[in-house]
């Protein structure tokens, strides 16, 4: 069954605005995506991010609650997704891939033919979604970082 047949009721899917930003720290910090900032620092990630590709930004909302976030990023090259999280009364019903479909149609709109996104190696449930939606692992390619400025930030 592919995303377009599995739809969701009541799910509606946008940009982001600023009046969704503390609910999409609410949702990032239930998922566990924020434990390596500080709650100031999560919500300067979001507004900076709106300020790039907002249109890339997207959320998931239900009875106008938000209850996914993806977002999605293009360096000129490559399309890149970050931040797919779904609230956990909602998982396993297609919301991630209804959002995940939503922005590779956007990719696409743009001419983007490749994406690449990042998984922690411990997250059982992000490889098999990844996976399940037709992402390839590279096992090819090792993943470099350096924190610059004297910064810690682990992701
Ligand atoms: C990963 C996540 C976004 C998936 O969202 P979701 O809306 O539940 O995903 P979907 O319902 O679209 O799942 C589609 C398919 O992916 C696979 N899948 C999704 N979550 C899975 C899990 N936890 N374990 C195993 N398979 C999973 C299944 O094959 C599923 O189809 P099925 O439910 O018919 O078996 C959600 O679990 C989440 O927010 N997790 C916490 C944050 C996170 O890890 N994000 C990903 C970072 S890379």
């Amino acid at each position: 069954m592919n995303d377009d047949e599995h739809r969701t009721p009541g799910l509606s899917i946008r940009p982001v605005t600023e009046a969704d930003i503390q609910a999409v720290v609410d949702l990032w910090d239930e998922a566990g995506m924020t434990t390596y900032a500080s709650a100031d620092e999560i919500v300067e990630e979001v507004t900076t991010k709106m300020a790039r590709d907002p249109d890339l930004f997207l959320v998931g909302e239900v009875d106008g609650v938000v209850v996914a976030t993806v977002m999605g990023t293009f360096d000129g090259h490559r399309g890149r997704i970050k931040r797919l999280a779904v609230g956990r009364d909602h998982r396993r019903v297609g919301m991630g891939g209804q959002l995940t479909a939503e922005l590779e149609r956007l990719f696409e709109a743009r001419g983007i033919t490749r994406i690449r996104l990042e998984v922690w190696a411990e997250n059982v449930g992000g490889l098999a979604f990844w996976e399940h939606r037709g992402y390839t692992l590279e096992p090819d390619i090792r993943y470099f970082v350096r924190n610059l400025g004297g910064t810690s930030d682990p992701c």
